[in-house]
């Protein structure tokens, strides 16, 4: 077998990061570089050939487009390219599902794309970067990691974009995934698929627009205030996720005010601030014109309205049959 050729796009977060102790308990995210990443693994003996691109390296709380753009333009020709197998992202673990969920819609299936972070940084005892490292590694040379669209690794888990969420703020387990589960257990030395790939050799689902229109997040809470989701509409954002409780309710008199902004042109998305379960479509979205997220969570329900709305596509039905997608 020739040894697989895996692309490392690099953009920093704790896994790229030190502390200069190992007990310390602040550090800095996004110091260490591609070529180091890539002599540490190559260490390792496994059976990949790596290359890399440094695309930023910073703390993954200030990604923003300009980073989205050149990571997906990278992305998209190491995809291209006959020469490579394989693509793992490196990333911070705050927002790695948001960069997940917006890789997934707008690159092709074809290859296997991973990203991969670690929630102790490099010189930390206990430190879990190299191994979720070499854990992307294994899954990315895999010619069965295609066809599932973009692929989160962390704590010898496999994530499907779709359902991953960081779910627990400290600790090597912080990664869940809703509804599914994990789709594959990995090791630096084994890796089982629970199931088939449900999505083989598609094209991008949406292209990538040069801007993401502005959608806000409202997060639903015990006598809320209301006067917040006019005042959006006014300040002209382009939809509004609700973050709501439990299967994505709300109070009332925030309902009303949802429906007011739908017939102000505003879609809204009917997300949950619950970890765990979907969100479905319930009668009154009928009447409101309002659209449930299903399986995602708010941030990456505003990734994907901000992404259909760029598209150009604004009619509540369309949205929800995009939101129904796996
Ligand atoms: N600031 C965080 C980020 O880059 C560090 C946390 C992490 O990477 O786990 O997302």
């Amino acid at each position: 077998m020739t040894q697989a050729k895996i692309h490392v796009l690099a953009t920093g977060g704790t896994i790229a990061g030190r502390a200069g102790s190992p007990v310390r308990r602040d550090y800095r995210p996004g110091q260490i570089g591609i070529e180091e990443f890539i002599a540490r693994i190559e260490s390792f003996g496994l059976d990949a050939r790596l290359t890399g691109s440094q695309i930023a390296n910073i703390g993954s709380e200030d990604i923003d487009m300009t980073v989205w753009r050149e990571l997906h333009a990278t992305a998209l020709a190491a995809i291209e390219n006959p020469e490579c197998d394989g693509i793992v992202i490196t990333h911070g673990t705050d927002t790695a599902e948001e960069t997940a969920l917006l890789l997934d819609q707008t690159l092709p299936t074809h290859k296997p794309v991973v990203l991969v972070g670690a929630m102790r940084p490099a010189d930390a005892v206990g430190s879990d970067g190299m191994r979720n490292f070499a854990n992307a590694v294994v899954v990315a040379r895999d010619r069965e990691a295609a066809g599932r669209g973009v692929l989160v690794v962390m704590g010898d888990l496999v994530h499907a974009a779709r359902d991953v969420r960081k779910a627990v703020t400290t600790g090597t387990k912080a990664f869940r995934s809703f509804p599914r589960g994990p789709i594959a257990a990995v090791t630096p030395t084994s890796l089982e698929w629970f199931a088939e790939p449900w999505r083989p050799a598609q094209e991008a689902r949406y292209p990538l627009p040069d801007e993401l229109p502005p959608v806000a997040i409202v997060h639903a809470c015990a006598a809320a205030d209301v006067e917040l989701v006019a005042l959006l509409v006014r300040h002209g954002t382009r939809g509004i996720v609700l973050a709501g409780m439990g299967e994505g309710n709300a109070p009332r008199r925030l309902r009303d005010a949802l429906a007011d902004a739908v017939r102000a042109g505003v879609p809204v998305v009917r997300s949950s601030r619950v970890d765990e379960g979907l969100v479905d479509r319930e009668p009154e979205d009928d009447n409101a014109g309002f659209v449930a997220a299903r399986a995602l969570g708010p941030a990456k329900a505003r990734i994907l309205l901000q992404l259909l709305l760029a598209n150009g596509i604004t009619d509540p039905a369309a949205i929800q049959a995009a939101f129904q997608r796996r």
